[in-house]
């Protein structure tokens, strides 16, 4: 059978796939960690309370490559290199969506309109992020080794997306919603691309670790990009809108540690 369960299924059978894995889930969350961080440093003064926000955003990214980390180490296995090619995060960073990482590694101010480009990315991304861990509850939210860390990363990312949503909007009402628009719709048509393309060389490796056939490959990238027809044709739409979310000031507050969760 070909479900997204019983490929997720398979991977988590099978020590070498769950090591490439977790490895790129923690480097994906861990370089989302740095970027939050350095972004909620630069803040402009005029924007000054969104930083602990920021701080917040960053640490449980942080907190989520931990996680990552702690179920490999939990089942004995030491985290891989991550290719390049799978490498979601730095991809973005090349193409040019969200900050440039020369830009958060330098020490001036960012500007009000970078305060936005990072939300905007963080509004397609932590979509991304929010619908895949729901996939993973739906399915593994009782599993005895990942549950509890699907189900603590799916609830953070929620937040995550809900935060982004609210100070969009309020950039929006202060006149920016022209730029929010253009910022959103440039940075959904990259990020689509860029799963797809992600999405394909994960299966690549999946596929030469599980011994799938190359009907069962085939059949695979024809599914991802099938998917990514749909999104280039009105999927990508469900990034860029914007809705004032049920729960308000999701980042207010320190980020909740999560000591028992791998
Ligand atoms: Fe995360
Ligand atoms: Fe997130």
């Amino acid at each position: 059978m070909l479900s997204a369960r019983s490929l997720f299924q398979e991977i988590l059978d099978n020590d070498e796939a769950f090591r490439l894995f977790c490895s790129i889930a923690a480097g994906g969350e861990a370089q989302g960690g740095w970027e939050n961080g350095r972004i909620a440093a630069l803040v402009p003064a005029s924007e000054r309370e969104l930083a602990p926000k920021i701080s917040r955003h960053g640490a449980d990214e942080d907190k989520h490559g931990r996680i990552f980390n702690a179920l490999l180490k939990k089942r004995g296995l030491e985290p891989v290199a991550v290719p390049p090619e799978t490498d979601y995060t730095m991809l973005l960073e090349r193409r040019g969506i969200g900050l440039a990482h020369e830009k958060l590694k330098a020490d001036r101010p960012l500007t009000v309109r970078d305060v936005i480009t990072y939300l905007a990315h963080s509004r397609v991304t932590e979509q991304r992020a929010c619908e895949q861990m729901l996939m993973l509850r739906k399915y593994f939210a009782d599993h005895p080794d990942v549950g509890r860390a699907v189900l603590v990363i799916s609830r953070d990312e929620d937040n995550h997306l809900a935060y982004t949503h609210e100070e969009l909007l309020r950039f929006a009402a202060a006149g920016q919603a022209r730029f929010i628009h253009t910022t959103l719709r440039e940075c959904a048509l990259a990020e689509i691309r860029i799963h797809r393309d992600v999405s394909l060389a994960v299966m690549a490796r999946m596929a030469r670790i599980l011994g799938w056939s190359a009907a069962r490959s085939a059949l695979l990238a024809a599914g991802i990009h099938a998917m990514y027809a749909y999104e280039r044709l009105v999927g990508w739409r469900r990034m860029v809108t914007l809705e004032m979310p049920r729960r308000r000031n999701a980042l207010g507050g320190p980020a909740t540690p999560a000591p028992e969760v791998a």
